[in-house]
This record gives structure tokens, C-alpha cells and sequence, in this order.
């Protein structure tokens, strides 16, 4: 028996020597031609010597063409160049590096220059790796923390080139320039003198940038570092996954010491100073406090509709019975004896739901929604989360909307009644679970201006009490039931589903796309941590080519078990001022998160925002000879979400007033220009159209026109969205089904977008709900 069981041991033992050979073996001729062949070619990549941007331009005058602006980390052979962290980065993702740029955090360097690579690839496991790295942060400085508060600003964000940046800055230099020199302001340009004094001025602006850019990398490499080790460190499936990567990661440090004949792994050794933090007293007490001084470490308040008020998260399947209120299982992540508050946050977690963040200002659009969520015969709990203090006379009528019996429905439901089950309207439509969670005292009365404004949306992520969750605006008007969006294939595979903007054409510089990727995990954080580097799956959205809204946040679904870090990453950016000063409100902060915490894990609607409501008749829109467009055009003031798993209406922006702009809007002016809207008669009539609900017919995916101005000689449009500023207050937006045509050259630069007609069935249900918000009878 023994003797057999040797047998199979050691016939064991040669498979998996084998398979070493066979690794080891290939990964020899990958460096061989990855390495050795191309050394020379990419000895540009070994020693960086061009500025991050690479868009120092020197001017023609400029005789000291080879001066470059580098910051100091990149001119050194850096760490990340080393043979050894190559081939494990190698093991880690097969795919290629395609980014422009690798930025690690700036302790890795005191790291290194105390260990050799290899002791810390060769022996330390994953806890080690974790207390190397926050012991040297204490070293370095003893009282290093963030600060939420510290003001970095955004200067010259279109000006990182420096012809752009001299040309901006022209007129206030020669001043300066004239004043210092006592010259006359038109004689100094085009002097040598002049020349230099504007370089140093963009050399300081470039030094200024690139320090900040710094600090900003090494607080989000920290961030995510601190997650990853503390927060879901109790994560089986991490336990797991890290445990396999540092076993691997063992075999090949002593493989290729091995294979280049060098003596084996050299243990670790603890510097000096190393020797002198004691790890584990910091651990518990001062860690977090330092990672996230704007906690308070207090849990927020839950107020029930009923006007209960508890301060641990409510249970939900105590209070909603269908089943759909899943308690946590203890098994998967054990109730551990972390003592990390944000660690406890998430075990309390459970059951899922809707999460609204609102203030007082947006009570009437909340009570519709309540009454649309009625009529969508909802079940899941509500969640409304506030920060600025939310009166008791908003609560009252969100308690009235959501728990009043109602019973009497609008002329149109007799259309759709044969939709809804046989129990829809028993005890009047559904009535609505709603909580309030106030989350004052959760954020440290030192960072509480902070939290202002579109903000609310982050600590709404964190502080709700679900696992999984659709985040709403108040003015979002759901289509489809809440469960619906949770049974999306794109949701279930991967927990989190968002949609797309508007593809308006607005653009962005390419420094924003350079700065977003260079937030993102280094090399080093791969190797050390298991925390991969963006892909292309991320850097090829067109947010990366310069399209500035990619992203509409008026609904996401998260789920908050799988991508708990990276919420924790949407608070830490949207303190940066460089972060939100290159984004509108918080739209792109919840995917760019994301893909900056090594987390690319998340899915998009396919289909950019679409324009919702009825095709304009051609008649309205002739050509100037009379004839029809090719192009179909609808203009509404709302962009709508059409799903790109079935073409279904799933949500749109704005409420269902036709004009979600009421009380601005001039109705006389508007009116009077009569070149839309033609059939309405009256003053009077248009009035009530504005406040009418929108009717939706189709919907108008334009084409991506991205840089693209389809100029053609047929009359179609050139863009695929125009903004007609004349009605409703400005946020009409027309969008067209196709764009361009035959040119006066006798090219063709058409681009065919997509047009949904929607069904009989959707177009009732659409009225029906569109009569629930507004509160027509
Ligand atoms: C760049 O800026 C930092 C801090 O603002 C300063 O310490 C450093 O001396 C500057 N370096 C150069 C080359 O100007
Ligand atoms: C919230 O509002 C109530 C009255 O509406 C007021 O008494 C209270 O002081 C406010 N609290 C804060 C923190 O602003
Ligand atoms: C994405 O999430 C799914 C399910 O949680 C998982 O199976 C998959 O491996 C993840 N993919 C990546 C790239 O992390
Ligand atoms: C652990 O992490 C994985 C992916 O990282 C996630 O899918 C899973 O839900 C997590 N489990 C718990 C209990 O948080």
C-alpha cells in the first residue's frame, strides 16, 4: 500500500517537475526574443528620457533642443525594468502592456533600495508584503496621512503642451517680462532672452503638475494597497486567489535563479528601521484612521417610514418576506474578528434595493418617482440617502407617496390592465418599504464641506445598506421594473451595469486621458499585490480618445459585495480637484474608479443615450428644394437608455414633464419661434404641452461622430445631436438617425446611427406611467 502510494507520489512529483521545465523553458525563449533581441531597440523603455507627456515641444529659436523635463523617478533605471519583475508580470496576464505609461508609488523606491527583488518575490507572503509596505509609509514619515482637504489645484488643463501653453500665457509673460527688463512690451518677443524666461515659466507649470501628479499616484496606490490588504482581506475567494499567486510567484524566483545558475533565494531581511515599527499595534489602531481621516467611524442613522430610528443597518429580510432579501451568509466571508470599521460596514450589508441621495429641492420629483415605483408594481426597499439635512415636511410626503392607499388608477391603465398580474391592484398598488439614512455624524466634522452637492451620490454608495443596489437620481424615470435591471446578463456576469451618454461633441484634452492612466496600478502593484494594470478593455473607450461624456449616471447598478474597494475608490477621487475639475458632476468617476483600482470588472449598455419621444414629420423638416431628409430626426429634452440586449425603453433622464424645466421656461418666447413643435395653436396649449407627459413613439441612436463633421452637400446633418437652445430652457437636444451624405467633392461621409419604433404594448405602458409621474387621472 505504502509502496503504491510512492508510486503515485513520485509519478506525481514528475508531472509537476515537468510541467516547470516546460514553463520555464518557454518563458527562456520569451525573454530571448522579448528581451535579449530587442535590447537595443528598447533601450528607450529601459531608461525613459522623454517627459511623461512626451509634449515638450522646444520652439524653433531654442538651441538647447536636448533639454528635457523628466521627473527625477524616471530617470533612473526603475525597479519596474528589472528582469525578474518582467517575468512575473509576464506570468500574471498574458496580454500585452499597451498603456503609455507606468507610475508606481514613490515608497516602492525606499522598498527597493533596502531589499533585493528577489528576497521579496522569492520568500514574503501576502500579509508580509502588506506590513513591508506600510511600515516603510511610517518610516518615511511618521505622521503621513491624506488629507481630503489639502487644495491641489487644476491649473492650464488644455495648456500641457508647450506651444499651447505659451500661446495662452503670451500676453501676460511679455508684461512681466517688459516690466523686469524695463523694455517696451512689444520689443521683447522673439528674444533669446524671452525665449528662456517663457521656458522656465512652463518648466515650473510642468515641475508643479508633475509633483502634484505624484502625490496623487502615491495616495491612490496606497488606497487601493490598504483595501486590498485590510478590507476584504477576509474574502475567501481573495484568500484564495493571493495564496496561488504568491505559491506561483515562490516557484519562479527560484526557477530562474535556477535557470541562470544563480545560488538560491536570498532570505529577507528586515532593515534597521524595519525592525523598529511594530507592525501589528499599528495595524489596528492607526491605519485607517490615517487612510481615511474624513470617517468618523460611526455608523449612520436608519429611520424607518414608520419613524424608527436604529443605528445599526436594518436586517431587510425581517422586513420584506418574498424572498428577494437575501441574509448574509457567514461562510463565505467569516464575521472576522477585523477591527477595521469599513471592513464591519460591508459584513453588515444585506439584501437588495433602490438608493436615491436627495435633498429637500428634490421632493417632487422623489414622490412621482415613489408613485412610478408603485405602478411598476415594485417590491424591493428604498433607500434615501442625505447629507444635508433632510426637513421633516420631505419626509412626510415621501412616507404619504409611499404608503398611502392607492387604489384609483389613470384612464389609461385600462389599456395595459391585461399586462400586470391578477393581484396588481387588491390592496391598491404596492406599497413602497422606504428608509432614511442620514449620514452626518458618519463623516468627520473636519471634512463636512466636502460632501456637498453631487458628492451625496458616493456616500449614498456607501452608506445605503444593500448588497446590491440601483442607484437613482430623482428625475429618473424608470420604464421597466427594478428587478428587471438586476437580471441583466451584463449585471449578473460581472455586478455592475452602466449607460452610456449622450454622444454629444464635446471633447477632451489628451492629458485627461493621460492622467487617468496614469492613476491606474503600476507594474510593481501587480507583481507585489495582485492588483492588474488597466487594459485596453478600459484605455479603448472613447472617454481615452477625447470624447468628454461617455458615462450617464442617472441609474447605475452595483453590486456591493464584488466591488466594495472600488466604491471605496469613487470617495477618495472625487475629493481631487484635478480629478472632478475634468468631469461633469460625478458621471464618469463610478467606471474610472473602477479601472484605476485594478477593477475591470464592470459593464456598459452598448448603445449610447438615444433621443426619445416622436420623429419629427418630415414635412416640418423639408430641405430648402422641398424634398424629404434621408436622416429621421427626434428632438426632446430627454436622453433615453434603450437596451442593447432587446431594444426595450429601460429608463430616461429629466422626469416626464414633456419639459423638465417648468418653472424657467419663458413659454411666450418660446413659443413664438414657431419652427417646432407646429401643430400646437395657442400659448395656452404649449404650456400644457410642456407640462403634459413626453410621448414616446421611437427612439434615435445617432452615430458616433467623434472629430467627425460629416459636411455634405444634401442638407443631412453633419452632427448626430444638435442642441436647439430655443426650447425648454436650453435642454432640447435634436438627434439624428444618420449623419453626412454625398459631398461637393463627390465623397461619401455617411455614418447610419439606429432608430427603435416601439411596440403597441410598450407605447401604452409608456403613456400609462408617463400619467402616474405627471398625475393625470
Ligand atoms: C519642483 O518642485 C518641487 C516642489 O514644488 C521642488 O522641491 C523642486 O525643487 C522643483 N524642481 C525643479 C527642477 O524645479
Ligand atoms: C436640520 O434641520 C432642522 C430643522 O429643519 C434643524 O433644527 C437642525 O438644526 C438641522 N440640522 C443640521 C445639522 O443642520
Ligand atoms: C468578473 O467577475 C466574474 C464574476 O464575479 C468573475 O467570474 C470573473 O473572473 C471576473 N473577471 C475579472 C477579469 O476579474
Ligand atoms: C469576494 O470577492 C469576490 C471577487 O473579488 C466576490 O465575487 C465575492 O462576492 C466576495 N465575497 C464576499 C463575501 O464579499
Amino acid at each position: 500500500m505504502i509502496e503504491k502510494l510512492n508510486v503515485k507520489r513520485s509519478r506525481q512529483k514528475i508531472i509537476v517537475y515537468s510541467i516547470v521545465i516546460i514553463w520555464l523553458v518557454s518563458i527562456n525563449i520569451w525573454l530571448l526574443n522579448t528581451y535579449y533581441l530587442s535590447s537595443s531597440s528598447s533601450a528607450e523603455e529601459l531608461m525613459p528620457t522623454n517627459s511623461i507627456y512626451n509634449e515638450y515641444e522646444t520652439s524653433n529659436e531654442g538651441d538647447d533642443d536636448s533639454k528635457d523635463i523628466t521627473d527625477s523617478s524616471s530617470r533612473e533605471k526603475s525597479v519596474k525594468d528589472e528582469l525578474i519583475i518582467k517575468i512575473l508580470q509576464k506570468q500574471l496576464s498574458k496580454a500585452k502592456d499597451t498603456r503609455t505609461m507606468d507610475t508606481p508609488a514613490s515608497i516602492y523606491k525606499s522598498i527597493f533600495e533596502k531589499h533585493d527583488i528577489d528576497s521579496i518575490f522569492g520568500n514574503l507572503d501576502f500579509d508580509q508584503r502588506c506590513q513591508l509596505f506600510f511600515k516603510n509609509l511610517f518610516i518615511r514619515d511618521h505622521n503621513w496621512i491624506f488629507n481630503p482637504n489639502e487644495d491641489i489645484q487644476l491649473e492650464n488643463k488644455n495648456e500641457f503642451k508647450f506651444n499651447d501653453y505659451k500661446k495662452w500665457h503670451m500676453e501676460e509673460y511679455k508684461t512681466e517680462f517688459a516690466k523686469q527688463h524695463h523694455k517696451n512690451v512689444d520689443e521683447v518677443e522673439h528674444t533669446p532672452q524671452f525665449e528662456d524666461f517663457v521656458k522656465a515659466k512652463y518648466e515650473d507649470f510642468w515641475n508643479r503638475t508633475m509633483t502634484y501628479e505624484q502625490k496623487i499616484v502615491d495616495h491612490v496606490s496606497t488606497l487601493r494597497i490598504f483595501n486590498k490588504c485590510f478590507i476584504t482581506s477576509d474574502n475567501k475567494t481573495q484568500i484564495s486567489q493571493t495564496n496561488q499567486f504568491i505559491k506561483d510567484q515562490f516557484k519562479l524566483v527560484d526557477g530562474v535563479r535556477r535557470v541562470s545558475k544563480k545560488p538560491s533565494t536570498p532570505a529577507f531581511v528586515s532593515s534597521k528601521e524595519e525592525n523598529l515599527v511594530s507592525f501589528h499595534s499599528l495595524e489596528s489602531s492607526v491605519l485607517e484612521h490615517r487612510v481615511y481621516p474624513w470617517l468618523s467611524f460611526e455608523l449612520p442613522v436608519y429611520e424607518r417610514w414608520t419613524g424608527r430610528i436604529q443605528y445599526n443597518p436594518p436586517i431587510m429580510a425581517d422586513y420584506i418576506k418574498d424572498g428577494s432579501q437575501k441574509k448574509k451568509s457567514t461562510t463565505d466571508s467569516s464575521s472576522s474578528s477585523s477591527s477595521f470599521f469599513l471592513n464591519k460596514l460591508k459584513q453588515k450589508s444585506n439584501g437588495k434595493g433602490l438608493v436615491l441621495s436627495i435633498g429637500d429641492s428634490h421632493v417632487d420629483d422623489t414622490v412621482r418617482l415613489i408613485h412610478l415605483l408603485r405602478a411598476l408594481n415594485n417590491k424591493l426597499p428604498i433607500q434615501i440617502v442625505y447629507y444635508d439635512n433632510l426637513s421633516k415636511d420631505t419626509k412626510n410626503k415621501i412616507v404619504t407617496a409611499a404608503t398611502d392607499l392607492m387604489t384609483t388608477v389613470p384612464k389609461s391603465f385600462e389599456n395595459v390592465a391585461r399586462y400586470f398580474p391578477e393581484d396588481y391592484l387588491t390592496n391598491g398598488l404596492p406599497k413602497q418599504e422606504v428608509w432614511f439614512i442620514n449620514t452626518y455624524n458618519a463623516i468627520h466634522a473636519d471634512f463636512r464641506q466636502k460632501f456637498k452637492k453631487y458628492s451625496n451620490k458616493f456616500l449614498a454608495t456607501l452608506f445605503n445598506s444593500f448588497d446590491e443596489f440601483i442607484l437613482i437620481d430623482a428625475d429618473t424615470v424608470l420604464m421597466q421594473s427594478p428587478e428587471y435591471f438586476f437580471n441583466l446578463p451584463g449585471y449578473i456576469e460581472t455586478g455592475t451595469f452602466f449607460y452610456k451618454d449622450r454622444t454629444t461633441y464635446e471633447t477632451r484634452p489628451i492629458s485627461d486621458a493621460k492622467f487617468f492612466e496614469k492613476l491606474g496600478p503600476s507594474i510593481i502593484d501587480s507583481v507585489m499585490f495582485n492588483i492588474p494594470i488597466m487594459t485596453q478593455y478600459t484605455l479603448d473607450k472613447p472617454f481615452f480618445k477625447g470624447l468628454f461624456h461617455y458615462m450617464e449616471s442617472g441609474l447605475v447598478v452595483l453590486n456591493r459585495n464584488i466591488h466594495y474597494n472600488s466604491i471605496l475608490m469613487m470617495l477618495q477621487l472625487n475629493f481631487y480637484t484635478t480629478v472632478n475639475g475634468r468631469i461633469h458632476g460625478d458621471k464618469e468617476i463610478f467606471w474610472l474608479a473602477m479601472a484605476i483600482n485594478g477593477d475591470e470588472n464592470y459593464t456598459f449598455n452598448e448603445h449610447f443615450a438615444a433621443s426619445v419621444g416622436k420623429i419629427t414629420p418630415q414635412l416640418e423638416r423639408a430641405k430648402p428644394d422641398g424634398t424629404e431628409h434621408k436622416s429621421e430626426e427626434i428632438c426632446s429634452p430627454h436622453p433615453g437608455h434603450v437596451s442593447s440586449y432587446d431594444d426595450a425603453l429601460v429608463w430616461f433622464n429629466s422626469g416626464f414633464h414633456y419639459c423638465g424645466q417648468l418653472d424657467a421656461v419663458d413659454y411666450a418666447k418660446e413659443f413664438s419661434h414657431k419652427s417646432r413643435l407646429k401643430h400646437i395653436q395657442s400659448l395656452e396649449a404649449f404650456e400644457t404641452f410642456y407640462r403634459n407627459p413626453l410621448q414616446i413613439e421611437a427612439a434615435i441612436i445617432p452615430p458616433m461622430d467623434l472629430n467627425i463633421h460629416a459636411v455634405n452637400a444634401e442638407d443631412e446633418p453633419s452632427k448626430g445631436w444638435f442642441m436647439d437652445k430655443r426650447y425648454c430652457n436650453g435642454y432640447c437636444w435634436c438627434g439624428y438617425s444618420i449623419i453626412g451624405g454625398n459631398t461637393k467633392e463627390g465623397k461619401n461621409n455617411e455614418l447610419v446611427g439606429k432608430v427603435v419604433h416601439f411596440d403597441d404594448k410598450a407605447i401604452e405602458l409608456f403613456k400609462y406611467y408617463g400619467d402616474v409621474w405627471v398625475g393625470i387621472e
